[in-house]
Order: C-alpha cells, then sequence, then structure tokens
C-alpha cells in the first residue's frame, strides 16, 4: 500500500505512520551526518530530516537548491525541537524540478526588489501570513451579512459616469464611447436595495488619485452594505458591528500569524474590548487646533525620537562588533540585523522629518475643509477604539448625502478611523432621498442629472431614507496586521508606481 499524501497541517494526525509529502524547499541545514529540509506545502512548513544512513536521499538532500519542487516520503515523529511538534524522517525524496537560483535570500532586501519579485515573495512566511489574514476577512464579512438576510449584487466595474468624483476616474474605450471602471458599486447597490430591502455588493474598484501615500491604491477591494428604512445611527451601528466581529475573527483564528507579522495584539484587542468613540467633524476641528493636541503630538515626537536614537546607537555598537565574529552562521544574523535596522532607522527618519509639518496643518485647518491622511492620524491617535467621525461639510463630499436636517451647511455621513494612527478605513453615509434636493446638489458638483436619470429614478418610484457604507479591505487588513503601507495587504498591489507584476 502507498503512503497517503499528507497536508503539513494535519502532520499531527500521521504520527508514527509513513506519509508522502508534496512541497517546495525553503530552507536547508546541514549539520554533518544530517541534512534538515524546511519544505512549505502552503499549509505549513515542516521539517524533514535526512540521514547520512541513507545514502540515495542524502545525497540529493544536500545537492537540491532552494524552490526546488519535491515529493518526499517518510516517518512522522514528534519532535518538540520541531516547527510545529513533528518532522519527517525521510526515505525517498523525489525531485520534481531543480529551481534555479532563487533571487529572495535571507537576507534583507529592499521594498521596492520586494515588489517587484512579487510573484516570488507569495511564498514567504510574511506575505503568507497577511494574505491567509485577508482570507479570514473576507469570509467573516461575507458570512456577517449572509448571517443577517443581505443579498449579495454583484455590481458593474464598467460604468457611464463618476460614482464619487470626477477627478479620480480611469477612463476606458467601450466600443467607441467613453466609459470609467468603477470608483464605488454604490449607486447600482442602491437600487437592489429597493428591490431586497439589504443588500450588499464586494468587488475591486479604482481610483485614479495620483497620490503616493501609503494608503493609497489604485486598485482596492470594498465591501459595500446597503440598507432601506435607515438613517445614519443604523449605518454606524451596523459598521461597528462588522468592523469588531473582523477583528474578533482574524484574533482567535489568527494568534500565530499576527505574531509572525509582530503585530501588537493587545492594542487590537483593546480596540474592540468597548464601544466605539464618536464625534462630530466640527469637534475633530476643534480637537485639530487644541493645545492638548499639541502637548499629546509633542510627548508622542519626544519618544519616537529616543527610539530613533537607540536604533541608531545600537547599530553603531553592532557595526563594531562584525569584524570579530568568525562563525558564518553568526556573522549572516548580525547581518540582517544591520540591514534590518538601517531601513528602520532611514523610514523612521523619513517619518519624523515630515511630523512637524502634520502638526502645523493640523493646527491651523480650517473648518470647512476636508480631514487630509495626516489630521486623520493625529485625530484616531487620541483614542484606544476606532473612532466615527460625523457630519462632515456638504461642500468637501459627494452629491450623493443626506442633508443635515439642523444645518444645510453639514451632511449626514460618517468616516470610521481606526486607532495607532491607521486613519480611515469605513465611509459610510445616509443618502439622499429628496429627488429635487438630489438634483441641485449635482448641478452644485457640476454633474448633469441627465447623465443619472435611472438613479434619479430611485427617488421618483418609492424613495425611502437609506444608507450604506463601503470598508475597504486592504486598509482594514493593514490595520488589523499592523502593516507600514497598505500595497503588502493585496496579492498584486496596482500603485501609481507599479503595475507590475
Ligand atoms: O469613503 P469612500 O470613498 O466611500 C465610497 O466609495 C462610498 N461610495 C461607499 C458607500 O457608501 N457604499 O471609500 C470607502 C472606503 C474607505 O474608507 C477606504 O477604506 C477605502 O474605501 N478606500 C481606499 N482604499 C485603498 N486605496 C484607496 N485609494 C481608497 N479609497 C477608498
Amino acid at each position: 500500500m502507498t503512503a497517503p499524501t499528507v497536508r503539513i497541517e494535519t502532520l499531527s494526525e500521521h504520527e508514527g505512520t509513513e506519509v508522502l509529502l508534496e512541497g517546495w524547499l525553503s530552507g536547508k541545514r546541514s549539520g554533518g551526518k544530517v541534512v534538515f529540509l524546511q519544505v512549505r506545502d502552503g499549509s505549513g512548513v515542516c521539517q524533514c530530516v535526512v540521514e547520512a544512513s541513507r545514502p540515495t536521499p542524502f545525497a540529493a538532500a544536500q545537492e537540491v537548491s532552494l524552490e526546488s519542487s519535491l515529493r518526499l516520503s517518510g516517518l512522522v515523529r514528534k519532535d518538540n525541537r520541531a516547527e510545529g511538534g513533528f518532522e519527517i524522517l525521510i526515505d525517498r525524496i523525489e525531485v520534481i524540478h531543480t529551481a534555479a537560483e532563487y533571487p529572495i535570500s535571507r537576507k534583507a532586501h529592499g521594498i521596492d526588489f520586494l515588489m517587484s519579485k512579487r510573484h516570488l515573495w507569495l511564498r514567504s512566511r510574511r506575505t503568507s501570513a497577511i494574505l491567509r489574514i485577508r482570507h479570514t476577512l473576507i469570509k467573516t464579512c461575507r458570512d456577517f451579512f449572509d448571517e443577517r438576510g443581505f443579498v449579495l449584487i454583484d455590481t458593474p466595474i464598467m460604468t457611464a459616469g463618476a460614482g464619487e468624483d470626477t477627478q479620480s476616474l480611469f477612463p476606458v474605450d467601450y466600443f467607441g464611447r467613453r466609459a470609467f471602471l468603477t470608483q464605488t458599486g454604490q449607486l447600482h447597490v442602491e437600487s437592489a436595495c429597493m428591490a431586497f430591502g439589504r443588500v450588499y455588493c464586494f468587488g475591486p474598484t479604482f481610483r485614479a488619485e495620483k497620490s503616493k501615500t501609503r494608503r493609497h491604491l489604485a486598485e482596492f477591494w470594498m465591501i459595500e452594505p446597503e440598507i432601506a428604512f435607515a438613517g445614519l445611527d443604523d449605518v454606524i451601528e451596523l459598521a461597528e458591528e462588522l468592523v469588531r466581529c473582523l477583528v474578533e475573527g482574524v484574533l482567535s483564528r489568527h494568534s500565530d500569524d499576527l505574531r509572525l507579522l509582530d503585530r501588537n495584539i493587545a492594542a487590537l484587542r483593546k480596540a474592540v474590548d468597548k464601544p466605539f468613540a464618536r464625534i462630530t467633524y466640527s469637534e475633530a476641528v476643534e480637537r485639530l487646533r487644541s493645545s492638548e493636541t499639541r502637548e499629546r503630538f509633542e510627548a508622542r515626537l519626544d519618544g519616537e525620537r529616543r527610539l530613533l536614537q537607540s536604533m541608531i546607537d545600537e547599530l553603531a555598537e553592532l557595526e563594531k562588533q562584525l569584524p570579530a565574529i568568525r562563525k558564518a552562521r553568526q556573522q549572516e544574523k548580525l547581518r540582517n540585523r544591520i540591514q534590518e535596522l538601517r531601513d528602520r532607522i532611514r523610514e523612521l527618519d523619513r517619518d519624523l522629518a515630515d511630523r512637524p509639518a502634520h502638526l502645523a496643518s493640523a493646527q491651523s485647518f480650517e473648518w470647512g475643509g476636508d480631514l487630509g491622511g495626516s489630521d486623520e492620524t493625529i485625530l484616531c491617535e487620541q483614542f484606544e477604539t476606532p473612532v466615527f467621525v460625523t457630519d462632515y461639510p456638504a461642500r468637501v463630499k459627494a452629491f450623493y448625502m443626506k442633508r443635515h436636517p439642523e444645518d444645510s451647511r453639514l451632511v449626514r455621513n460618517v468616516d470610521l478611523l481606526a486607532p495607532e494612527g491607521y486613519g480611515e478605513i469605513v465611509g459610510g453615509i445616509q443618502r439622499e432621498d429628496d429627488l429635487d434636493v438630489l438634483t441641485s446638489a449635482m448641478l452644485a458638483k457640476g454633474l448633469d442629472p441627465a447623465d443619472y436619470e435611472w438613479y434619479l429614478d430611485l427617488r421618483r418610484y418609492g424613495s425611502v431614507p437609506h444608507g450604506g457604507f463601503g470598508l475597504g479591505i486592504e486598509r482594514t487588513l493593514s490595520w488589523i496586521c499592523g502593516l507600514k503601507h497598505v500595497r503588502e495587504t493585496i496579492p498584486f498591489p496596482r500603485t501609481i508606481s507599479r503595475l507590475e507584476p
């Protein structure tokens, strides 16, 4: 009888039996009469032990190059020193393909190099951890809405007009007519909402902003629920429930992945322990301009400057030690740490250089403007939980937002800012349901109501108060994983400077 093919995640169920493993060589270490192969199959990494007493597999193990694809068979045994607590004592190795010299090594590479090799970098532990969490995040979103009776509606990717603003549209040639990649599924999902009451869409969305910030992608994924007979408070309640459910889902299923990413798990847990904070836009402006904000900001900046100095000191010390190290393994370890420190110092130094300008702009913020990325960072650093900011000025927001009943300068919208400096992850709105007000808002924004006849029909035939929100998968994931940049949260990021691989 041939041994069964197993996945590494199930290895513990096969203790004491012969198994077959198919995977790629992700690491190798030799110890005289034994070679340890680290084999990855997508579900985990397994230590495969090849002893010199078995000459054929031993010779193959010594020769085989990193990332070669392998089929191995052997006996599963318990070993507490092995990752996962089990290893395989190998008696046969079949090399399916011998890999050419792999361009990604253990040494610390710069992010631009790794992004240019993204098709290979997907195999790394770090990227795998992030993308596994992404999978859970999306599944949890779908389950969340399915369990609450929402109907999934697939909205079009090619559209005739703007769904948000006219500056960030990607044009496409549509049989000789000008069309655009969708910025949001919202307008179409609103029509489905009038058919089903509770709906959501989930798909890729596109924004052509020429922005280089750590929060912007040109192509990102958004989940957008829409509910009928609902006001802004219902939208806020739904968003809070969803975000709490997403964080709890990741915390309960991915503690190992979060640890691998060095995520501060306590801070993440704290973020969803209490009800989320709520402030209005006007309160946010007061906060930005306050002396308390300046004092907090400066204290934080001092702390980060001290951290920078301690990293610079550690770097100098390690560089001094390096020439005296003789063992190759230790040298490699030290070089990696030095490279890592240099990267972090460069990053923090650049970050700190920009900060005083952020504070100056926050302190002189004028009521009426839109909150920028750095304003959001300063605000959300003041809360342990995510914070809802409501009721922005109409002139900085899209045409479809409901006018505030008590102050016509404002609209009934909400942005949810994630803590720890991450900023906006959700944008929500009660929609304008009055035909005349909506038509005038379109004209005021330079849009031709004739282009939106079908959308205006929703206000002609049984209009109801309704609203919804868009949650950006990548920004939410970036916060949950504690990443520096949103580009690592999507398998193949599209940014102003990257269309490949
Ligand atoms: O606030 P936004 O632009 O809202 C809308 O598109 C609404 N039509 C949604 C709705 O009401 N159905 O975007 C919603 C979310 C943001 O909070 C953010 O998480 C994400 O989408 N997002 C981006 N993510 C990455 N890169 C970009 N360029 C993004 N722009 C928005």
